[in-house]
């Protein structure tokens, strides 16, 4: 599935975004709209973090360029970034 992000170079891979979601943030996150609940250690899940209204392709950028509490420097690449953002700002549910 494709889709353009404004802002971005080119057409993001939410399939792949997802992978990655998967590989680099499930670790500490839910990843998954359908997981039932939260962590018990209470970290936002990315559909929750993808439905604050203050979250966007930029800010979630900011997040993985920089080491954030206890997450480690994930050191991502631009095209895997633009693919996580897609998939994180398509657990939108508006
Ligand atoms: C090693 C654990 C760990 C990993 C891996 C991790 N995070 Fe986090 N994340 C945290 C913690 C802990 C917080 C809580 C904020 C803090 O302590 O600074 C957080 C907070 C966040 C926030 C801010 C949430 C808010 O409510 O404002 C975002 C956005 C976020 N993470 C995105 C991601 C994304 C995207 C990935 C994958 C690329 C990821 N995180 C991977 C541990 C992790």
């Amino acid at each position: 599935m494709l889709l353009l992000l404004p802002g971005t170079a080119g057409a993001a891979d939410l399939d792949r975004g997802r992978e990655l979601a998967v590989r680099w943030c499930g670790n500490c996150h839910v990843v998954d709209r359908t997981a039932p609940a939260g962590r018990a250690d209470g970290l936002p899940t990315l559909p929750a973090i993808a439905a604050k209204p203050q979250t966007t392709a930029a800010s979630l950028r900011g997040v993985m360029s920089a080491p954030h509490g206890r997450m480690p420097d994930l050191s991502i690449g631009a095209k895997d970034q633009d693919d996580l953002i897609a998939y994180i700002l398509s657990l939108r549910s508006n």
